[in-house]
């Protein structure tokens, strides 16, 4: 039997996981896995923290500690919340792994002793305020392709396309805000150009996703080139060649190795440690990379051409490369911090209903957009009325009228027959749809699946039947209770979680197979375990309230929102004025939030009352300029969480064309004091 090996992206770990992530390249992977688990197929699912690049370096040099301590940080965190949120990986590994350090070294080698590799003096952005060279994220810039401003040097994150620092227009370094000079360095290339031919051949002969098709022909046609993969940095694997210092690995070439190393280091721990080659090694193994549409370039062209230069490996059969989600129609930003954490969504929900809503909205062939509404309607309006409703009514029946034992199967009628119909079609069909990456549709399917059944459940009309046949009463909740048993294993892949408690509430300790779904009936007389809710509500109030949270994240202007209509403030009186408490405050310390830019955590005195409050003013005051000063702050804000940070109150200033000034009072005032 054929090997499956699927990988997903590897996360920097330079950063929390997102919704975005989730959708593109980790559920629509885990759903296939467990698909293929289910089939009794030989499939391995392995991934990783990527932990090297410039992502890493800039978070460092951000909050001023080690790039070990950014990586040891979220490598920790990421693959915490995978597992909670289910994500089924095989091996999840790290790529500052000594295993992975060699693989990556070998694969260098191995190009440079073939002579694929170029060696060319060229000139590359350098800050002489900083004394370093500015690879990659370092510089950013306009696009030459689109225009895009902010550009990284990279890659554009508007148009996708693969850049170099120097192709910009407009070079700024990130680290000091200045343009950079050009200075002399020496890097090893892959000329890709060379292999393109190659390349084409097998691309041609392979069936890809419209998008991973269209784009890769796109590049083919403009030319490959030759690529820098070596850069002058510290952080990464050391470029392995005698007498040369500073210098390591491009990130995009180790990065996919750790695939390699990822399943190597699953190998060792099986206690085999070749077993990875049955994977790598074998060209019947069925190679699939899911990622986002971001790294198409990497897996379609680079990793394949590297692959098939070293020699002896399997290259990728399925691409599935998705394309973006945005949250509530704006494009998701981690530097202004507008996204959906997923250790927060953790935090507040069960993982199902959000793999449910992002399967059944997975942007497959075009954004698709998140809106915590339609995630609420996914939950109350189909996996708690359709589904939950499906086995609440069928285990409460079973449980008053049968004694809590599977009733017989009587003599079928139109309506059985019908629904078994449903019941033998709908392993394939859905199965169908994952295996070619389908998700959207498998989740309809499955919901359709359940829909069928409520019908039959009304049409059948049990509670009537009960007094006037008996027999026929058996017969419709025996049929029922087998659909539940069919739908555990289908809705496994995608609701892995409430699968298990459905389980337990059939009193079934081993699903069946994927292919035996409907056809291992739950014996007569077999007894069921307590009902319980396998879906809960979620309520209107905290629905706003997350809404709310992503509302009050500051828009940037580049961002497709509207802009909030104006209205002229009405009168108010008094009374209204008097509720609101403004006093005089005097700021005893200042310090800027990390990974943020605009703001200030302030720890003021109020009259002898010492409080903690956000300010959105570090664009105008550094903490030096504010500390000391007496303020005026609105002291009865009902406090609020700013990026996490607790703020009580809010500080006045009055913003102009020439910047924001703070209030303060006209000469030497005591903090504490009533501002009227
Ligand atoms: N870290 C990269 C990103 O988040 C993905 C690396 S995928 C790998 O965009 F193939 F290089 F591992
Ligand atoms: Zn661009």
């Amino acid at each position: 039997m054929n090997k499956i090996l699927v990988t997903s992206a590897l996360p920097y770990a330079n950063g929390p996981l997102h919704l975005g992530h989730i959708a593109g390249a980790y559920l629509p992977a885990d759903i296939y896995v467990r698909y293929q688990r289910l089939k009794n197929r030989d499939v391995l699912y392995i991934c990783g923290s990527d932990e090297h690049g410039v992502p890493i370096t800039v978070s460092a040099d951000k909050e001023g500690v080690t790039p070990q301590d950014i990586v040891d940080r979220y490598h920790a965190m990421n693959k915490a919340a995978f597992a909670q949120f289910g994500i089924s990986f095989d091996n999840y590994s790290r790529t500052s792994l000594k295993v992975h350090h060699e693989t990556a070294q070998e694969f260098f080698q191995i190009f440079h002793q073939n002579e694929d590799l170029i060696v060319k003096s060229d000139t590359q952005f350098y800050s002489e305020k900083t004394k370093q060279f500015l690879p990659d994220r370092y510089v950013e810039g306009t696009c030459p392709h689109c225009q895009y401003d902010k550009a990284r040097g990279d890659q554009c994150d508007q148009c996708g396309k693969w850049l170099e620092p120097k192709e910009l227009i407009n070079p700024t370094s990130k680290l000091d805000g200045s343009t950079p000079v050009l200075k002399k360095t020496k890097h090893w290339y892959l000329p890709m150009g060379r292999f393109a031919e190659d390349w084409k051949v097998w691309f041609d002969s392979q069936s890809w996703k419209e998008n991973v098709r269209n784009y890769c022909l796109g590049w083919f046609q403009e030319g490959l080139g030759d690529r820098p993969i070596t850069r002058d940095l510290k952080w990464g694997i050391p470029v392995p060649l005698e007498g040369v210092e500073g210098k390591v690995l491009y990130v995009w070439f180790d990065a996919p190795i750790g695939y390699i190393s990822s399943t190597k280091e699953w190998a060792e721990q099986k206690g085999s440690p070749d077993l990875w080659k049955d994977y790598w090694c074998d060209t019947d193994t069925k190679l699939v990379h899911f990622i986002g549409k971001d790294n198409i370039v990497f897996h379609a062209i680079l990793f394949p051409m590297m692959l098939k230069r070293a020699g002896g490996y399997v290259l990728p059969s399925a691409i599935p490369a998705n394309e973006y989600l945005t949250i509530e129609g704006r494009k998701i930003s981690t530097s202004q911090n507008y996204a959906i954490w997923l250790k927060d969504y953790l935090e507040s929900f069960p993982p199902d209903p959000l793999r449910y809503s992002l399967a059944a909205n997975a942007p497959e062939t075009k954004d698709t957009d998140f809106s915590w509404k339609q995630f609420q309607s996914r939950n109350n309006d189909e996996l708690a009325d359709i589904l939950g409703n499906l086995v609440n009514r069928t285990l409460t029946f079973i449980h008053r009228y049968f004694d809590g034992k599977i009733p017989p199967q009587n003599a079928l009628s139109t309506l059985d027959k019908e629904m078994l119909k449903v019941l033998m079609d709908a392993p394939s069909k859905v199965g169908a749809l994952i295996e070619s990456f389908e998700v959207r549709k498998a989740s309809m399917t499955l919901m359709d699946v359940c829909r069928a059944a409520n019908k039959y459940f009304n049409n059948a009309e049990p509670w009537a039947t009960r007094k006037s046949d008996a027999d026929r009463c058996a017969t419709t909740l025996n049929i029922c209770a087998q659909t539940l048993k069919t739908l555990a294993v289908l809705m496994a892949p995608t609701l892995p979680f409430s699968s298990v408690k459905l389980q337990k509430m059939l009193n079934i300790d081993m699903l069946p197979s994927w292919d035996d779904a409907s056809n291992e009936n739950l014996p007569e007389g077999h007894p069921i375990g307590e009902a319980e809710i396998l879906f809960a509500k979620i309520e209107d109030d905290v629905i706003e309230k997350e809404i709310e949270k992503l509302k009050t994240i500051d828009s940037e202007d580049n961002s497709p929102k509207k802009p909030p209509e104006k209205k002229e403030p009405a009168q108010i009186d008094f009374d209204l004025f008097g509720q609101i408490e403004l006093k005089t405050a005097k700021v005893l310390e200042a310090e800027a939030i990390p990974k943020t830019d605009k703001l200030l955590k302030l720890q003021i005195d109020v009259g002898g009352e010492k409080r903690q409050l956000v300010a959105g003013i570090a664009q105008y005051y550094s903490p030096e300029q504010i500390i000391g000063k007496t303020v005026v702050i609105v002291a009865n804000l009902k406090p609020a969480k700013i990026r996490g940070v607790e703020s009580n109150g809010m500080v006045l200033a009055v913003k102009s064309e020439n910047g924001l000034n703070l209030l303060t009072p006209d000469g030497e005032v005591d903090s504490g004091l009533r501002v009227s």
